[in-house]
């Protein structure tokens, strides 16, 4: 069975260009970029070209990129090496946050609590938006971290950014922001934002998965994680992924130069599903902003349906999507982000994340059109409703 794929937020597929240019680095090109040798030699320079197209994409220099093993990875860098340089200076330390970021920072600061470290984790409106007022109310003199993640990976709401950069700019507050759902998407500056961390993942933007990359202004100093030999100039040790980073760069110039036409191609194709699946399916909702959005996130809620069942049957119909974050689903809690929209039980639990990509089609979302209101239908005809 061919499937149509939805799930572009849990994962993208490798782009023929990106695996190309991968390739040589598994093979002919294996060489460690630590070796002073000729085949060490050509992989630092595949790492160097790569760390300058990823400065390049987002606003940066080329020594403000951090290679790292992915979006949990860079997230957990950001926010506890920024608590630990806090810690080790004696302060008291303050973490401000929101209750919708993705599991690596709220984990993260999670285990900071149980170090002492006191965290705020600002509410979000309905639509999922901070509202920047509050981040900065919750400002004090220990606050050593803002982080807030640029776009809801579940619902697709796009945060107020600028503004609570500017405001941690204002207070001296280092600024962390979670870009993982923002590349490709949205126009990502680290300058225009104000970020002093940005965290980004390759596999969100149809390069590899297991590679990413953390960006750290120059002169600010979070605490190493990862101790061990002076890769990425003593500051994360570990033999580079070479061809994963390879891939990353190739990803990301590709991503960012499409971006503006990609998005206005995607957010047609989103509000056309959007629209369409209300309009044919009685008592569904879209879980989420309605036009603060990313290009490629459709959340709509089924009151009523089991998410889990109507998973089920959108499959059997030749869709996939997801019930939520990919790292949770198959879990029986309900997710934290819906939680904190304040949504009733039922719309919570009947939440589908329809998320669209680069190969996503017109003559898809007909498809997904056609096939969604019976799948709803098989659904509740399962659960007996
Ligand atoms: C917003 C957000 N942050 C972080 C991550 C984690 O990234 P990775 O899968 O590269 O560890 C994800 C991936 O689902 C994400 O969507």
């Amino acid at each position: 069975m061919r499937y149509l794929y939805l799930d572009h937020a849990a994962t993208t597929p490798v782009s023929p260009p990106v695996l190309e240019a991968m390739l040589p680095y598994f093979t002919r090109a294996a060489g460690n970029p630590s070796s002073t040798h000729a085949a060490g030699r050509a992989a630092h320079d595949a790492l160097e070209t790569a760390r300058a197209r990823t400065a390049a994409a987002i606003g940066a220099e080329a020594r403000e990129i951090f290679f790292t093993s992915g979006g949990t990875e860079s997230d957990n860098w950001a926010v506890k090496g920024t608590a630990l340089a806090a810690l080790r200076r004696g302060r008291d330390v303050h973490i401000i946050t929101t209750a919708i970021e993705h599991h690596a920072v709220l984990r993260a600061c999670e285990a900071l609590e149980r170090q002492g470290v006191r965290v705020t984790r600002l509410p979000v409106d309905g639509f999922g938006r901070v509202d920047p007022a509050e981040a900065e109310r919750a400002i004090g003199p220990d606050t050593a971290l803002i982080s807030v993640m640029a776009v809801n990976n579940e619902i697709g709401t796009i945060q107020p950014i600028r503004e609570i950069g500017r405001i941690a700019r204002a207070h001296g507050i280092p600024f962390h922001t979670d870009a993982v759902q923002a590349i490709g998407y949205l126009p990502v500056d680290v300058n225009d934002w104000q970020a002093d961390l940005l965290s980004l993942s390759a596999h969100k933007f149809r390069g590899p998965k297991g590679v990413g990359a953390l960006y750290v202004r120059r002169g600010f100093l979070p605490e190493t994680l990862l101790h061990g030999g002076a890769q990425e100039r003593g500051r994360r040790a570990g033999t580079e992924n070479v061809p994963g980073i390879v891939g990353l760069g190739c990803a990301i110039a590709a991503a960012a130069a499409a971006q503006p036409e990609a998005t206005a191609r995607l957010t047609a194709l989103r509000d056309r599903l959007i629209r369409g699946v209300l309009d044919a399916v009685p008592g569904s909702r879209l879980i989420g902003h309605p036009t603060l959005r990313q290009a490629g996130n459709a959340n709509l809620s089924f009151p009523g349906v089991d998410q889990e069942i109507l998973l089920r049957q959108l499959e059997l119909r030749g869709i996939l999507a997801s019930a939520g974050a990919a790292c949770s689903s198959g879990q029986t809690e309900p997710s934290h982000v819906l939680a904190a929209l304040g949504l009733d039980w039922e719309a919570v639990t009947g939440a589908i994340r329809f998320s669209l990509g680069t190969e996503t089609t017109g003559e898809d979302i007909e498809t997904a059109l056609a096939e969604i209101p019976a799948a709803v239908q098989d659904a509740r005809a399962v659960q007996g409703l």
